[in-house]
């Protein structure tokens, strides 16, 4: 690994020779580099597994993506990521593996994780992921009792950040392959408002809780998980013992698990080399698997293997992650695209750019290198987008005419699940019509003559002209099935992975989100007692004593 002996990356050579041609690039437009190279659109493809990506509608020339490849070789990516396959310590700051890939190792695979705790890595995962299996379909048989001998209806998933968004996103993705007798809720805001909604109408006594916090001390989720048990306690008018049969944990934490009142017989355990971000596919996806059952849950394991294995072995220009990275490092730096759409056309993906949110932003919002320096390039870009069609009546406005560069990812689908009636089946073409059309327009535009001979008065041309050049990659895959949603993260997993390879930062640590739960510990006495809080500033002061005034404190 030459992640600290390595030069800085605006000194590169390779940087250089970047931003060299970009200028010589000047105003391209995506128009001329189609007009120019008929191959463009054949080339410009990439397959991984069952996706298959086009890339043709960026602005790239043979040139660029040759330079770019050039850059990963100098970051030395491949270096970095054959280091994190192999269990070192690539998470220099906590000093911890990075391993969510053996999450999804074959059984017999051999994984060492260096230091205390290590050796082979891969027993313990399937040891882990044969326990949940033996429990959802405990809970989905109705062979796992409650209290009172009655089965489960309810499974409520308490968690936020990683042990949320993550379980939350693939629920909503596979719904079509779940239980529908069995209902899956998600809690993960200390508003009391989200538990309070995920607990109407429902029956204690048919009620699983799944407790998902990777340290057990996240005040989000030991504060909804106490309110829960008190709601169950008395629900049941039971004393502890009834917790047992209705409350599991998923962490890494068995001392806080017990401390806080869960038997760790029922726990469900990961590591510390799974990040909370990479962690949905460890035991913080049982809520997932007792809502698709554990087949399912594999298949989705060997979509996110497929994935690994490509980014391990798959040459720089075939290489998925690596090609999506790389431009992405590309428009950041070069474009000052400052911000990333996501739009998958598919409803069931309505939480997979959040997801991603939490996937990108939380790994490579950094402003210091591994060193510790200050980085003087754009590092991760600001993830956003909804599904379409939804979009398109919304913020496409801006995409399509905006003074912005948005690069942005198309994903689509096929076949629509199944399940859907012939009639909604059918509307899938147009679904899909949106998806392609919106590649087209926000890529070629609609030029002034092409206005001007519509017949469109003068003064209306500059309103109706569309620029294009607005780049965009389209995901492509047969069908939403476990398999493919798991190929989808990992292709995004092993993106974020790349970026943050070459901008030489610790894409695994968090360290900007403990301030603000350092203060709002601070605070909260303040809000509550009325406390004299040392420190606390002038805005933030009057703000605390204006609340305390409208609570009639
Ligand atoms: O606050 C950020 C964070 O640490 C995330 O990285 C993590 O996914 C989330 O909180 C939840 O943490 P835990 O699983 O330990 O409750």
């Amino acid at each position: 690994m030459n992640a600290e002996g390595r030069d800085r990356l605006d000194r590169m050579p390779q940087w250089q020779a970047l931003a060299r041609h970009r200028e010589e690039l000047g105003e391209v437009h995506l128009r001329d580099l189609f007009a120019d190279d008929p191959g463009r659109a054949e080339r410009y493809t990439v397959r991984v597994g069952d996706l298959y990506l086009d890339y043709s509608k960026n602005l790239v020339t043979d040139e660029t993506l040759r330079l770019l490849r050039e850059l990963a070789e100098a970051a030395d990516v491949a270096g970095l990521r054959d280091a994190m396959f192999r269990g070192e310590r690539i998470n220099n700051t906590e000093d911890r593996a990075v391993l969510h890939t053996a999450l999804r190792a074959p059984r017999e695979a051999v994984i060492e994780v260096e230091g205390e705790g290590g050796g082979n890595v891969v027993p313990a995962v399937h040891a882990v992921l044969d326990r949940m299996s033996v429990f959802a379909e405990a809970v989905r048989s109705g062979r796992w009792a409650g209290h009172t001998g009655r089965p489960v209806r309810t499974v409520v998933n308490i968690g936020i950040g990683g042990s949320d968004l993550g379980p939350a996103m693939a629920y909503e993705a596979l719904r079509a392959y779940t239980d529908r007798d069995l209902d899956v809720r998600f809690v993960s805001n200390v508003d009391g408002a989200d538990l309070h909604e995920a607990l109407q109408g429902l029956d204690p006594a048919e009620t699983l809780f799944v407790v998902a916090s990777k340290t057990f001390t996240t005040i989000e989720t030991i504060t909804n998980a106490t309110t829960a048990k008190n709601w169950l306690l008395s629900g049941l008018g039971a004393g502890k013992e009834a917790v047992a049969k209705h409350f599991v944990a998923l962490s890494t934490n068995a001392r806080a698990v017990e401390e806080f009142g869960i038997d760790t017989t029922n726990m469900f355990e990961f590591w510390d080399w799974v990040g909370g971000r990479y962690s949905y596919d460890s035991a913080i996806g049982l809520s997932l698997m007792i809502a698709i059952g554990p087949d399912r849950f594999r298949e989705m394991l060997d979509g996110f293997r497929t994935v690994d294995e490509h980014f391990r072995t798959a040459p720089p220009e075939d290489n998925a992650p690596l090609l999506l990275g790389l431009l992405g490092i590309w428009y950041g730096s070069f474009f000052d695209a400052q911000s990333h759409a996501v739009l998958p056309y598919s409803h069931y993906l309505s939480k997979f750019t959040a997801y991603l949110q939490q996937l990108d932003m939380e790994s490579n919002g950094k402003s210091v290198d591994r060193r510790g320096e200050p980085v003087s390039w754009q590092t991760g870009p600001v993830v956003w987008g909804t599904p379409g069609t939804n979009g398109q009546h919304a913020y496409f406005q801006l995409l399509h005419q905006g003074t912005k560069t948005i690069p942005a990812d198309l994903i689509g689908f096929a076949r629509p699940v199944p399940g859907l009636s012939p009639e909604q089946a059918a509307q899938h073409d147009l679904l899909m019509a949106n998806l392609f059309a919106q590649g087209q327009a926000l890529a070629f535009g609609k030029t002034e003559e092409e206005v001007r001979a519509e017949g469109v008065a003068e003064e209306q041309v500059p309103h109706r002209t569309f620029r294009g050049n607005r780049p965009t990659t389209t995901i492509l895959a047969s069908e939403l099935t476990p398999s493919v949603l798991g190929q989808l993260v990992a292709l995004y997993e092993h993106k974020v992975f790349v970026q943050g390879a070459v901008w030489n930062v610790d894409s695994f640590d968090q360290w900007g989100v403990e301030l603000g739960k350092v203060l709002a510990k601070r605070v909260e006495p303040a809000l509550t007692e009325g406390a004299e809080v040392a420190g606390l500033d002038a805005s933030t002061a009057a703000l605390v004593a204006r609340y305390r005034a409208l609570r009639g404190r």
